[in-house]
């Protein structure tokens, strides 16, 4: 029997979606790409939130057995409510995974992590042997930190240690992401703290430069990783 609360049922996507047409459009192209008894690697944010919605659709019209191993609790609650069985990287691998981004490269780099998820959403990615990432047109930049900075997320009692290991990598500034909803920092999942850091240059070793800082759990920068295509749907 299923059982699912009443708060979860009534749930809607907090935020206003920005450019949600072309959203929409390109959640039913990797939709359709499902395919009877796969695992499905699940970002987070509201392109995967759309595409979800659309994965559900075709899982019901089509009785579609599948599964989704989300990358946060805001996507695992979606899955609950969609009714997609959810799974865990301890009992599947994914068939392939799709995931949005802030900022896409014309190499396929990207800074991911406005949602605060960029840990488990790393640990998908390198777990999938295919990733789709989805981008619509505001997405697009020639060089990564354009508008974004790099997020990366830290164990709380390392916070000075942190902040002064990266000021070495000589960043534009270091900021504290405070939360919205709840007074003082953001917490993650894994119960850190996020830095938002941003960068006039990017440099191919940045990301296993931050990662190598004792207290970073992990950083929002995806460099090189040759299993990622971006999949833009431009503005009608
Ligand atoms: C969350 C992310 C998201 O994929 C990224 O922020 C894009 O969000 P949206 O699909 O809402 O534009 O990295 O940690």
């Amino acid at each position: 029997m299923r059982s699912t609360s009443d708060i979860v049922r009534k749930m809607v996507w907090g935020s206003e979606i920005s450019h949600k047409e072309e959203k929409t459009r390109i959640a039913a192209v990797i939709a359709a790409k499902a395919k009877n008894g796969e695992v499905i690697g699940v970002g987070s944010g509201s392109t995967s939130y759309l595409t979800l919605c659309a994965l559900a659709e075709r899982r019901q019209r089509e009785q579609l057995s599948l599964m989704a191993i989300p990358t946060s609790l805001e996507i695992s609650m979606a899955c609950w409510q969609l009714g997609i069985p959810v799974t865990t990287l301890n009992e599947y691998l994914p068939d392939w995974t799709f995931d949005g981004a802030d900022e896409i490269d014309p190499r396929c780099n990207l800074i991911k992590g406005r949602g605060g998820a960029m840990f488990k959403e790393k640990l998908l990615i390198r777990s999938s042997p295919k990733v789709y990432i989805l981008g619509d047109s505001s997405k697009r930049v020639e060089r990564l930190g354009e508008r974004f900075p790099v997020p990366v997320e830290i164990v709380p009692f390392t916070l000075s240690v942190v902040e002064r290991s990266l000021s070495h990598l000589a960043p534009q500034g270091i900021e504290l992401r405070m939360a919205e909803g709840k007074d003082g920092p953001v917490i993650t999942e894994n119960g850190n703290l996020i830095l938002d850091v941003w960068f006039d240059q990017i440099t191919s070793d940045l990301e296993k430069e931050i990662k190598s800082i004792t207290g970073v759990v992990e950083s929002g920068l995806f460099l090189d990783y040759t299993n990622v295509e971006a999949v833009y749907m431009e503005p009608k």
